[in-house]
């Protein structure tokens, strides 16, 4: 039966062409204490979906679908090591990363938990050296640059992480992170960097991203033009790779290469070899203390009823706003400059896993699904995009997500920060109306500029400090809620199809760029792009 045919979804139409109209305001005057029935916790995090406009019907429709859709047999499936990417023919297990309990966990009939805490020991260990200054380049001196080159899943969870975690961060290491093929990007990361104290950590899944591979092969040229001996890549270079045939061929040491498996996707791989710079700059304790806040939240939500699963919950009210309100985006807010990359982070996330328009079945869907995803750390958003979340035309779900500490107490910088985050919710629910904007003596003509309509919806998450844990718990949730409207919209969450076809173009289209011959057979617009590119290139 078709998702948008079951009677799971037909009920929920005919709620949203009544709870349509209502306004927030409403739904908290007609009930005061609305809120008691919508916070969620867990220790350490704190979720209020209360300015959401759903009532507690609405929250049992929803699960009504989630159960039409097999939620439970799904999170279940994933567990337990499934081919739930049936596409690529792999079960899905970055859950067994951070597997605290150490309870096995089968693959091919083989417990994975062993391989896992035995990378886990080799990032420790090689992580106390470098931090330690044990690990010597190669000319003798202590390594104080370290270098990730990845894209994708190998770049934006561990230089996301390790901004988020910098308070937690070895001073004396400076992290950097290269990523684009441009190579603006490398040379500016290599321009104030010593070569005797840098430490190169090539990272990718494949081992044959270009990007990577390209940015890989200038480090190591400008390594060993500035060593002047090739013996140098043997200190200045490890990998972290599922491919050790490639790590050999580029150079690498093996027993510098740290190993992960094909049932992690890239995009879910920071608890894997991957954190690796992340364990590197905060330390194996803390690194083991984000796993477990991972953790924690895996257990949650494989453990938890549906009606009090918080990623369940939240998967759930994005399904409303995304398939009933027909909302577009979702915008992150995290009230701390720490986290001022996760919405980044999120985008590949949530975008890569959900920006798909096939059903399991091979048949287009025909019903919305992935958001578009995108924020910026508060306040700074509050002074150049909230304006259209406040005024705007469209309809735009926030999550607003708050500390209770600051982790650098500054007079009253927090709790400005807080009640500009608090502020906000309220303002974006209740907003203002004709006659509180007339009671302050506005203009007449005035008046309808001057007007907040509210009704806009928001989900508050409030940990008490931004700590390894809780930021493992914090991503952990957003890996789940992702996981769940992934099953609601019975799509394969864990490939990324979608990008392979502009790799292949590139590929055919870079020896066009430097070929003297103008046998073009692309479309007339690519055709005149190359050729006015290589004109004015023959120009300089
Ligand atoms: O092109 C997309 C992608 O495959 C991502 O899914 C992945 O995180 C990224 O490229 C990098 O891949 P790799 O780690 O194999 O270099």
């Amino acid at each position: 039966m078709e998702l948008n045919r079951s009677k799971e979804w037909l009920a929920l139409e005919e709620h949203f062409s009544k709870l349509k109209d209502v306004h927030l305001k409403n739904l908290f005057e007609n009930t005061p204490d609305r809120v008691k029935n919508f916070i969620f916790e867990i220790p350490g995090m704190y979720v209020d979906i209360s300015k959401n406009r759903i009532t507690e019907e609405t929250i049992q429709l929803l699960l009504n679908l989630a159960r039409f859709a097999g939620l439970e047999k799904a999170i279940d499936d994933m567990f337990t090591g499934q081919k739930i990417n049936e596409t690529e023919d792999r079960p899905v297990l970055h859950i067994a990363l951070r597997n605290r309990s150490n309870k096995p966990i089968y693959v091919a009939g083989r417990d994975i938990m062993p391989d896992i805490n035995a990378v886990l020991s080799k990032m420790a260990d090689f992580s106390e050296k470098v931090g330690s200054g044990e690990w010597k380049g190669f000319s003798g001196k202590p390594i104080k640059n370290i270098i990730n080159i990845g894209i994708g899943g190998s770049d934006l969870g561990p230089s996301f992480a390790c901004e988020a975690l910098k308070y937690y961060s070895n001073r004396n290491l400076k992290m950097s992170f290269v990523s684009n093929i441009d190579p603006t990007h490398i040379v500016e990361t290599l321009i104030d960097k010593s070569a005797e104290e840098t430490l190169f950590i090539i990272a990718s899944k494949t081992f044959t991203t270009q990007e990577t591979m390209t940015n890989a092969m200038t480090a190591r040229k400008w390594l060993i033009k500035k060593m002047k001996d090739d013996k140098a890549i043997a200190s200045h270079f490890v990998a972290v790779s599922t491919n050790k045939k490639e790590v050999v061929k580029f150079g690498i040491d093996p027993a510098n290469m740290f190993g992960f498996w094909d049932w992690v996707g890239g995009r879910y791989s920071l608890t894997s070899a991957i954190g690796l710079p992340l364990m590197i700059s905060i330390g194996s304790r803390n690194f083991f203390d984000l796993l477990e806040g991972y953790h924690a939240m895996d257990c949650h939500f494989r453990k938890t009823p549906l009606e009090k699963n918080i990623p369940v919950l939240l998967g759930m009210i994005g399904i409303w706003y995304n398939n009933f309100f027909k909302a577009e985006s979702h915008v992150i807010l995290p009230y701390d400059q720490y986290l001022h990359r996760f919405p980044a982070y999120l985008q590949q996330a949530d975008m890569e896993s959900n920006g798909k328009s096939v059903a399991k079945n091979g048949k287009k869907t025909n019903y919305q699904t992935g958001p578009i995803i995108w924020g910026e750390p508060g306040t700074n958003g509050q002074h150049a995009f909230y304006q259209l979340i406040h005024q705007g035309t469209r309809l735009i779900p926030a999550d607003f997500i708050g500390f209770v500490r600051s982790l650098n107490p500054q007079g009253d910088h927090h709790l400005k920060l807080i009640a500009n985050l608090f502020a906000q919710t309220r303002a974006l629910a209740f907003g203002k109306n004709e006659k509180a904007v007339r009671a302050e003596g506005i203009q007449d003509w005035l008046v309808p500029f001057m007007c907040f309509e509210g009704n806009r919806p928001t989900t508050t998450i409030m940990l008490d400090k931004l700590t390894p844990a809780n930021l493992g718990k914090l991503v952990a949730l957003y890996e789940h809620k992702i996981f769940t409207q992934g099953i609601i919209w019975n799509i394969f969450s864990f490939d990324q199809w979608g990008v392979q076809l502009g790799k292949a173009m590139a590929n055919n289209i870079l020896p066009e760029l430097s070929s003297n011959s103008n046998n073009l057979e692309h479309d007339s617009s690519t055709n005149n792009l190359i050729e006015y590119f290589k004109k004015m290139q023959e120009q300089q």
